[in-house]
C-alpha cells in the first residue's frame, strides 16, 4: 500500500513513517519537495538502524504529487492551515483513497490547553476538512491522543488506544488495519465522522492532564 503523508516533515509524519515503512512505501509530502526527500532520507536512515531491513520505502515529494499516487493519505497539518492545504490535495486523490485526519483544534492559553472549537465557536477538524472532500465517506478520525514522541521512538513499548471516528466501515477498516500495525496501540471506533469532536477534544484533555499532575508519557487506554 502506498501511504502518503501531508506535512510529513513534522514531528508525527517522522512517527507515521518510521512506524508503517516496515509494511509500505510511504510516501513523505511536503510544501517544498527538496524539504520532503531530505526528510524521507533521514527517516530511511534511522528506518534502517532500528530494523535492519524493511519491506517498504521512504520517499520525498511535494504534497500534490504524493495526494495523485497514495491508498491511503493522512493529513498530519496544523488545524489553521486545513482550508488552503486541503483545497489544493484533495481534489487530486484516487477514488479509493482513504484520508486520516489526526488533526486537533487546540490552542495554549493562560488556562491551559483549550479545544478551539468550544472556546473560538469554530468547526472542529472532521468538519474543515470534509469540506474539501469528493467522498466524506472516505475520511475517518484518529491518532489524536498519541504523541510524536511515542511514535518515532520505536524502542517505546506502548500500551493505548487510538479513538477512531468514520461513515465508511471498509475506510474504517483499513485504519484499524493501520493502527494495529504498530505494536501496542488498539483501535476504538467512537461512531460516525460526526462525533470526531469527541476524539478531537481527548486531546487538550489528556495534556491538561499531564500538566497539571505532572504525569510522565500518559495515554488513553480504556478498561
Ligand atoms: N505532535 C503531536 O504529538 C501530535 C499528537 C496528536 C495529533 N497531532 C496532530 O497532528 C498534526 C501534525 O502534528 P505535528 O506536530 O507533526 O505538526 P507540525 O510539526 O506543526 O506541522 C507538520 C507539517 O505541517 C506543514 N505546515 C506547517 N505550516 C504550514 C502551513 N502554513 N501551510 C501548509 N503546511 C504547513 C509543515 O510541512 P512543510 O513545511 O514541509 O510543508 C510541517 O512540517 C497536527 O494537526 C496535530 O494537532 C499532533
Amino acid at each position: 500500500m502506498k501511504i502518503g503523508i501531508i506535512g510529513g516533515t513534522g514531528g508525527m509524519g517522522k512517527g507515521f513513517a518510521l512506524r508503517w515503512c516496515i509494511n509500505h512505501d510511504v510516501l513523505i509530502g511536503s510544501r517544498d519537495a527538496e524539504r520532503a526527500s531530505a526528510s524521507a532520507n533521514e527517516y530511511s536512515q534511522t528506518a534502517k538502524e532500528e530494523f535492519g531491513n524493511i519491506k517498504g520505502s521512504i520517499t520525498g515529494n511535494d504534497n500534490i504529487t504524493i495526494s495523485k499516487e497514495s491508498d491511503v493519505l493522512i493529513l498530519s497539518i496544523p488545524y489553521e492551515n486545513i482550508d488552503s492545504v486541503c483545497s489544493q490535495v484533495l481534489p487530486v486523490i484516487k477514488d479509493s483513497c482513504t484520508v486520516i485526519s489526526p488533526i486537533v483544534p487546540m490552542t495554549k492559553t493562560d488556562v491551559g490547553f483549550e479545544f478551539i472549537p468550544l472556546k473560538d465557536n469554530k468547526p472542529f477538524s472532521y468538519q474543515l476538512v470534509s469540506k474539501h472532500m469528493k467522498d466524506k465517506s472516505k475520511l475517518v478520525s484518529a491518532f489524536h491522543v498519541i504523541s510524536e514522541k511515542k511514535l518515532i521512538n520505536p524502542k517505546l513499548v506502548l500500551d493505548y488506544d487510538i479513538f477512531v471516528c468514520g461513515d465508511d466501515k471498509d475506510s474504517v477498516d483499513v485504519v484499524n488495519g493501520l493502527i494495529n500495525e504498530i505494536k501496542g496501540l488498539r483501535p476504538i471506533y467512537l461512531g460516525p465522522g460526526s462525533l470526531s469532536y469527541l476524539a478531537e477534544i481527548a486531546t487538550p484533555l489528556l495534556l491538561n492532564a499531564m500538566i497539571k499532575n505532572k504525569l510522565k508519557n500518559p495515554g488513553i487506554k480504556i478498561i
